[in-house]
C-alpha cells in the first residue's frame, strides 16, 4: 500500500453569467427571493454548442497546468457528472483524447453531486492499492441544458462548470477517511426521468418534459443537513479525528442555507468554511473541486491542513472525505 497526494488542482466555467436580475426577465422571481432562499447570486451558463467534455477539457488542462505535468504522464481518467456529451461513450474518453493522452484508462462515474466525493474515493483507492500512480480527476456539469429554464423552482438553482484535481501516488497518505452511502427507494425526489431503459424518450415524455430535472425541494433540503452532518461525523471518526481538527471544509454547493445549517451543527466557524456559491449556483458534482480549486489558489488551502470534503446529491446518495492537504 502506498499514500495519495493532490499534486494539481484547476476548474473552468463558461463565460455567459446569468445573474438573478437576467432570470426575473422570464421568470416568476426576485433576486431577493433567490438570494434570501439560496444564497446564489450568479451562475455561468455554457451556450448552445459547449458541452460537458468542454468544460471538462479546460478544467482538467488548468490542473495538469499547476501540477506540471503532461497528459500522458496521467495513467486514468475518471469524469463525474449526470450530463454527459452522449449516453455512450464515456465522456472521460474523449476529454483524455483531446488532451492528448494515448490509450489511457477512462471512464464516467455517474452519482448526481455527490460524484466527486466518490470519485475522490475511488481514485484514491486504486492508486494507494498501486493499480495506477497517477488520476486526473474530474467532476464537470452542464446542468442549465437539463433544467426545464421555466420552471422557477429549479431553474435558478444550478450553474455550469468544471473542476479537476491530479493526484498522485505518495509516501505520506492524505486520503485519512471516507464515508459514502446512498438511498435508492424514492428516486422520484430528484431525478430525470426519461432518456434511459426504465422509460426511453418519446415524443409523449418529451411533451410533459421528463427529460427535465424534477426535485422535490424541501425534501431534498432536509436530506441534505442530515446527511452532510452523519457523513462528516463518520468519516472524521474514521480518520480518528474531531471536529475541531478540520482547518477547511468544502461542502457541496447546493443552498447557502443548508450549508449554514450543517456548519452550525458541526460547530465549523464559517471562515473555515468555503462557499463560493454566490458565483456559481449549484454546479452539482463540479462544484466541490471548483471551490478546492479557488481556495488552493487563494491561500486558504495550506499544507498540513485537514480539510473535509462533504456532499449529497440525486440517488439519494451522500459522502464525505477527510483529506490532509499535503505539502
Ligand atoms: N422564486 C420565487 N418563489 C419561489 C421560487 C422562486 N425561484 N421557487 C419556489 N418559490 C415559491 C414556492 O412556489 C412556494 O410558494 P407557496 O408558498 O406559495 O407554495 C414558496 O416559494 C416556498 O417554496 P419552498 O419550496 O418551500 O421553498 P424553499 O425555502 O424550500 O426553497 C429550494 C426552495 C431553494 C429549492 C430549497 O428547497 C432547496 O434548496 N432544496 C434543496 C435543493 C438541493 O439541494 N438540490 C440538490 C440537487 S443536486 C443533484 O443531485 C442534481
Amino acid at each position: 500500500m502506498t499514500g495519495v497526494k493532490i499534486v494539481g488542482v484547476g476548474h473552468y466555467a463558461p463565460e455567459r453569467i446569468v445573474d438573478n436580475h437576467d432570470l426575473e426577465q422570464w421568470l416568476d422571481t426576485s433576486d431577493e427571493w433567490i438570494t434570501t432562499r439560496t444564497g446564489m447570486k450568479r451562475r455561468h451558463w455554457t451556450s448552445e454548442n459547449e458541452a460537458t467534455s468542454d468544460l471538462a477539457l479546460a478544467a482538467a488542462r488548468n490542473a495538469l497546468a499547476s501540477a506540471k505535468l503532461e497528459p500522458n504522464d496521467i495513467d486514468a481518467y475518471i469524469l463525474c457528472t449526470v450530463y454527459p456529451d452522449y449516453l455512450f461513450p464515456a465522456t472521460a474518453c474523449i476529454v483524455a483524447s483531446k488532451l492528448g493522452a494515448r490509450d489511457k484508462a477512462a471512464f464516467d462515474m455517474e452519482i448526481a453531486c455527490s460524484g466527486f466525493i466518490y470519485g475522490l474515493t475511488v481514485a484514491s483507492s486504486m492508486i494507494r492499492a498501486g493499480v495506477y500512480k497517477r488520476i486526473v480527476l474530474i467532476g464537470a456539469e452542464t446542468l442549465s441544458k437539463l433544467v426545464d429554464r421555466t420552471d422557477r423552482g429549479t431553474a435558478i438553482l444550478f450553474g455550469d462548470g468544471a473542476g479537476a484535481v491530479v493526484l498522485e501516488a505518495a509516501v505520506e497518505d492524505s486520503f485519512l477517511g471516507s464515508e459514502l452511502g446512498s438511498d435508492g427507494s424514492r428516486p422520484e425526489l430528484l431525478r430525470v426521468e426519461t432518456g434511459g431503459s426504465r422509460l426511453p424518450v418519446s415524443h409523449a415524455t418529451l411533451d410533459r418534459k421528463a427529460d427535465r430535472i424534477h426535485m422535490e425541494g424541501r425534501e431534498v433540503f432536509k436530506f441534505a443537513v442530515t446527511k452532510m452532518i452523519e457523513a462528516t461525523d463518520r468519516a472524521l471518526e474514521k480518520a480518528h479525528l474531531q471536529k475541531s481538527d478540520v482547518d477547511v471544509l468544502i461542502p457541496h454547493q447546493a443552498n447557502k442555507r443548508i450549508i449554514d445549517a450543517a456548519m452550525k451543527y458541526l460547530e465549523i466557524p464559517p471562515e473555515r468554511c468555503v462557499v463560493n456559491i454566490q458565483e456559481y449556483g449549484n454546479t452539482s458534482a463540479a462544484s466541490i473541486p471548483i471551490a478546492l480549486s479557488e481556495a488552493v489558489r487563494d491561500g486558504r488551502v495550506k499544507p498540513g491542513d485537514v480539510i473535509v470534503f462533504v456532499g449529497f446529491g440525486g440517488g439519494l446518495s451522500w459522502g464525505a472525505v477527510v483529506w490532509k492537504w499535503a505539502a
